[in-house]
């Protein structure tokens, strides 16, 4: 096969600024047509105009491409003509569904030079470098639920957690592989004393995947003690393994005590390889700066590189980060354009 297909998704709000400057590093990495890039025009405006979320006929090409790369998706909170999580469960949460991408990775460290929110006797010369192995397809993300009786003061409304055998072991375990490429630590985060049902059967995979794993040391954390040592002692983490809603919240803190929302990427990952992987940053389409330049890439830059290692081009992918690395270190607290930033990582390649 030619030139690999890469579907671009900018989305909404500072989506496609920062999508922009993920390509430009791109392409100053691996050369204006390394890839086959189109470009897809989805969300709040395409909705407003049109009505159509996300047709079946750009699934069926979406499905054909390589990888993805996306944006944010979300209308600003307070815009009434667009219902709540139409897009976001129409077109992001239909993509990972769709397309099986059940490992969420989501990496967090600190850079050398990088102002953190955190006392500096947390750090203490200490490595803060972590990856969260968010569980992508199941949890309180399936929809399983309903109203009734809606409008009334006898109004019930349930989100139901969906837990199975089959997707909560094989998060676990691609966690615990992942484990033995770094420093063979993983820490379980769930509720297991208040969530019994889902609890026990994550811990009871999580113990009987660890037999597999002696090298691996294990560690477990209930979600709300896991918040106050991500705040007070990130170093103590390597791999963490979780749901898909505590992976959610507790990846938006990873990103602020690690430097910034902006800095924290992500892939969602289809580790069997028969559906395309889609590459994103954490954050989302920060309505409030948005089309004001104001918006920091480098998490859009870094999807970039975790979507270059997916392909195969660690040299292109460790180059970027390499860029990346130095740029923090120079820009320190200095705030630059989005496109300045993408302008300055990518002089670097
Ligand atoms: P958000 O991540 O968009 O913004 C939270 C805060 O972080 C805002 O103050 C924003 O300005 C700031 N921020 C975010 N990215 C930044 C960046 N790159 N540089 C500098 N500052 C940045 O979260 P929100 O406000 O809860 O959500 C806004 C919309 O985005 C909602 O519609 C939500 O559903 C959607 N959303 C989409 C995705 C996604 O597409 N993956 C992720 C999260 C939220
Ligand atoms: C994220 C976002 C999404 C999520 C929303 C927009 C569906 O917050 O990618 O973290 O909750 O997964
Ligand atoms: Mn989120």
């Amino acid at each position: 096969k030619s030139k690999p297909t890469l579907a671009v998704i900018g989305g909404d709000g500072i989506g496609p600024e920062v999508v922009a400057e993920g390509l430009k590093v791109l392409d100053a990495v691996a050369g204006a047509d390394a890839f086959e890039k189109v470009d897809y025009d989805l969300g709040a405006e395409r909705w407003l105009r049109t009505g159509e979320v996300l047709p079946d006929s750009v699934v069926e090409e979406l499905k054909r491409a390589d990888v993805i790369l996306l944006g944010a998706v979300g209308a600003a909170p307070g815009d009434t003509r667009i219902p709540s999580g139409i897009l976001e469960r129409g077109l992001l949460l239909r993509l990972r569904f769709l397309f099986d991408h059940y490992v969420n990775l989501r990496p967090s460290k600190i850079y050398p030079g990088m102002p953190v929110p955190l006392a500096d006797h947390v750090i203490d010369g200490k490595t803060v470098d972590f990856l969260i192995v968010r569980e992508g397809t199941e949890g309180l993300y399936c929809g399983n639920g309903g109203v009734v009786r809606q409008g009334t003061q006898n109004e019930i409304a349930t989100e139901v957690s969906v837990n199975t055998a089959l997707g909560v072991e094989r998060i676990i375990r691609d966690a615990f592989i992942r484990a033995t490429k770094r420093r063979n630590h993983i820490t379980l985060v769930h509720k297991h004393n208040v969530l019994v049902n889902a609890g026990g059967l994550w811990r009871r995979y999580f113990e009987t995947i660890a037999a597999e794993f002696p090298q691996v040391q294990t560690d477990y954390l209930h979600i709300d003690a896991a918040t106050i040592f991500l705040a007070t002692d990130p170093a103590r983490f390597d791999v963490i393994v979780t749901d898909n809603l505590f992976g959610d919240i507790l990846t938006d803190l990873a990103g602020a005590v690690t430097g910034g929302i902006g800095l924290a990427a992500s892939g969602n990952i289809n580790p069997e390889g028969i559906f395309p992987s889609m590459f994103e940053p954490v954050h989302g389409s920060a309505p409030d700066i948005a089309g004001q330049q104001l918006a920091d890439p480098t998490a859009a830059i870094l999807s970039t590189a975790m979507m270059l290692d997916h392909l195969g081009r660690t040299d292109e992918a460790r180059r970027v980060e390499e860029a990346v690395n130095a740029d923090i270190i120079e820009r320190g607290r200095d705030r630059r354009s989005t496109a300045g930033v993408g302008d300055a990582i990518a002089a670097r390649l």
